[in-house]
């Protein structure tokens, strides 16, 4: 196998590497040495299924710790126990000999209503492109590779297999794009997952330009892009376009297809050499993985889950703190899900899990008898919908437990049937039954403190009518573990929100133009995803992005702003803990030009870090903004361009919070277009080599036009005004004009002019 490469192999041979045996496996080639690999979900934990076989989670798998669904541990805005959990993820991989872990997935979260949501990171593309490159840095530390997905612009479940997300130069690169970008060049995952969606009209599956131009030519990707599961329409183009290795097995039939379109001299067998020479060096990887041997560590990557949970629960209120709850005082517990947990969603990603915590156990262990239970309601399946107990004699129950105690703590979240892989949510509103129940325990019991499970944002009708709520998301099987680690403070929360919680569902950008119909969904909110949008906007939220409270409170001092070498951006900031609690803090660095030929988001976050703070400790923290990142997709060159001037950075502890601003200067790019007949005279006069050129000859004709006397000027208010309309003049419009004595030469010499000029100096 050593020096196998494609030049080794028959025309069939080198197109059955290309696609896969069965639904997990690569094939082997005997013959010559190369063994077949397996790969398998993902991303939170493994899915090995070990009997039947599916890629949606119908048939069981063998036991795998689950981990945080991305939604959960994304809370954490913490690289580092995303590397941490990634690396006992790809252990486990080790373990059962599984060569390639298919995730992690970072497609932006575009609306709440994505059923998948609870897979993805966030709606912003840095945090998505700094967690998922932990993550693919710690499955790929123990020799196990990854498979970053979806590859691109899958951004709903409706649909998925033949909708067109139609979108943009701009949010494509900015927003869509941007993520995917930064894990291929930080991290290198041995493979990119094409999505099944169209971008534009072309499957991602035969998009020559996504899967070679952007993705290899631009950025350097070496590895293996793999289909989605079932994502080929037709295999010859995706090989083309460069894809390399088709899932599940085709059962031989588009291997078939390959070989034909080579024999016509439809494909060039170099090209599937390429795609050949790429599987054999992924197996070649796969290969060089050090022999692992089990068992599982079953308690410490469950002890590993319930660290990593408590990191992602975001405290989003705390009034008269009502938490951390303490041991004496006595707890109504009500709500299914305190026993009945949810902690992950359904599909391709749902784990076998080694075990499960309840929070009401967990609860119990620390407050003993003082922790009562009601379930309050049902939860579709569970056992207390089994018991046939009625709505009414539940609610009485839990209205009668939280009035005898000092705190109700209520469990509400999402029915698991509601969210999933393959199709998407119709709202973000709880079951109204569960909102009932909360309403007949706030009547009883002010103190009444709601504990949220989903997977997806959800709207939150009563955040003014309680004093807590904490958002605990879904968090793998040792969640009610960290829930209890929370409410009772043995963990000071730290989650920060990765995604706006929205007032209405109506206030998001994408709403009106979310799942799109007949085969296309238009982006048409453009770059103004997530918080960018409400903020352009002014518009209410219930919880901004990047929001989450503490135990202990933070304070900021100024920050100190500087421009390095290398044109990033350094920025420095005292954070003291001021309280009597040690812990974490979500510092948060937001960007903006303060002027800019483009639309922006009134703010941009560009740099985070989840810092420790024992009590009263004060730490200066530096975080760096990439120049790289300060920059927009130029659509008149085709490229990524840094404007030049000064940018406001804001030090922030949510994006609706911000502690310490400063400005910085920053040397940008030069855009170099050459002027042309259609040029606006304001081009004119804004080109850095040719405007004073060109001005220069072209002054006093624009002068006379400007003047008091000129029929044209009259019309304007005032002289301003006049100029403001004349740079949108095209020059070459001023041939002929009256009073403009120029000719079509004299203006086509000065425009060569210029453009020799810039030339010589751009
Ligand atoms: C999903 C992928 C998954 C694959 C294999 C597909 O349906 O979209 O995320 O990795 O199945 O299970």
């Amino acid at each position: 196998m050593t020096d196998t490469s494609a030049s080794d192999l028959t025309l069939e041979e080198k197109a059955s590497l290309t696609s896969g045996a069965d639904f997990w496996t690569t094939k082997a080639i005997d013959r010559v040495g190369p063994p077949s690999i397996m790969m398998t979900d993902g991303p939170h934990g493994l899915r090995k299924q070990a009997g039947g076989t599916d890629h949606l989670g119908l048939s069981s798998s063998v036991p795998a710790t689950c981990f945080p669904p991305a939604v959960g541990i994304g809370s954490s805005f913490d690289p580092e126990i995303i590397e941490r959990v990634g690396a006992a993820i790809g252990v486990e991989a080790a373990i059962e000999d599984v060569a390639i872990v298919l995730g992690p997935g970072i497609n932006i979260k575009r609306s709440p209503l994505c059923g998948r949501n609870f897979e993805y990171f966030s709606e912003d593309p840095i945090v998505s492109g700094i967690l998922g490159a932990a993550s693919v840095r710690g499955v790929q530390s123990q020799g196990v590779g990854t498979s970053l997905k979806h590859f691109a612009a899958n951004n709903q479940e409706f649909d998925r297999m033949r909708a067109s997300s139609d979108v943009d130069p701009r949010p494509l690169h900015e927003i869509y794009l941007r993520g995917f970008e930064r894990v291929v060049k930080d991290a290198q995952p041995w493979t990119v997952m094409c999505s099944y969606n169209r971008i534009n009209g072309v499957y991602a599956s035969e998009d020559p330009w996504l899967l070679t131009q952007v993705l290899r030519d631009d950025w350097g990707f070496d590895g293996v892009v793999v289909s989605d599961w079932g994502a080929v329409s037709d295999r010859v183009a995706g090989v083309a376009a460069g894809l390399d290795l088709e899932m599940p097995s085709s059962g031989g039939r588009t291997d078939a297809q390959l070989v034909a379109a080579v024999r016509a001299g439809q494909l060039a067998e170099s090209v599937l050499d390429t795609a050949a020479d790429r599987a054999i060096a992924l197996v070649r990887k796969a290969q060089r993985r050090p022999a692992v041997s089990g068992p599982l560590d079953v308690d410490a990557h469950h002890a590993l889950a319930r660290e990593a949970a408590g990191r992602s629960i975001v405290l989003l209120k705390n009034d008269g703190e009502v938490l951390p709850l303490a041991a004496e005082q006595t707890i109504a517990v009500i709500g299914a899900f305190a026993t009945e947990p949810r902690f992950q969603g359904a599909g391709s990603s749902l784990i076998n899990p080694t075990r499960v915590d309840r929070a009401l156990d967990e609860l119990r262990a620390v407050g003993g008898d003082n922790v009562t239970y009601a379930a309050g309601f049902a939860v579709e399946g569970g056992d207390i919908a089994a018991s046939g107990r009625s709505a009414e004699h539940l609610r009485a129950e839990a209205v009668a437990a939280a009035s005898a105690a000092d705190v109700a703590v209520v469990f509400l979240g999402l029915p698991a049937a509601e969210e999933s892989e393959g199709f998407d949510r119709e709202h973000i509103d709880l079951p109204a039954a569960q909102l009932a129940v909360l309403d007949a325990v706030i009547a009883v019991n002010p103190n009444t403190v709601v504990v949220l499970s989903n997977g997806g944002v959800v709207a939150l009708p009563f955040a003014d009518r309680v004093p807590a709520i904490v958002e605990s998301w879904l968090l793998g099987q040792a969640g009610g573990g960290a829930v209890a680690d929370v409410l009772y403070g043995a963990v000071n929360p730290s989650g920060k929100l990765t995604e706006t919680v929205p007032v209405r569902l109506e206030d998001n950008p994408s709403f009106g133009n979310f799942p799109g119909e007949f085969g296309h969904v238009r982006y048409g909110e453009g770059v103004l995803v997530g918080y960018r949008w409400y903020d352009a906007k002014g518009l209410d939220v219930t919880f901004p992005f990047g929001h989450g409270l503490s135990y202990t409170t933070f304070s900021y001092g100024d920050a100190s702003v500087s421009a390095a070498e290398n044109g990033d951006v350094v920025v420095r900031v005292d954070i003291t803990n001021e309280g009597a609690r040690d812990g974490r803090e979500v510092v948060q660095v937001y960007a903006a030009p303060v002027s800019s030929a483009v639309q922006r988001a009134p703010r941009e976050l560009k740099a985070f870090a989840s810092v420790e703070l024992t009590a009263g400790e004060t730490r200066t923290v530096e975080l760096v903004v990439r120049r790289e990142d300060l920059a927009y997709w130029d659509v008149r060159v085709d490229r990524w361009i840094v404007e030049s001037g000064e940018y406001r950075i804001d030090v922030a502890a949510s994006s609706r919070d911000i502690r310490a601003t400063a400005t910085v200067d920053v040397a940008g790019d030069v855009v170099s277009l050459p002027l042309t007949m259609n040029s606006s005279i304001g081009d004119v006069m804004a080109h850095p080599v040719a405007g004073p050129i060109v001005m220069g000859a072209l002054g006093g004709f624009l002068g006379e036009l400007t003047g008091a006397d000129s029929s044209a000027a009259s019309m304007m208010p005032n002289d301003e005004a006049m100029h403001k309309m004349m740079a949108s003049f095209p020059i070459g419009r001023l041939i002929g004009f009256p009073g403009v004595d120029v000719t079509h030469e004299q203006i086509e010499q000065l425009l060569e002019g210029a453009n020799a000029g810039l030339l010589t100096q751009g």
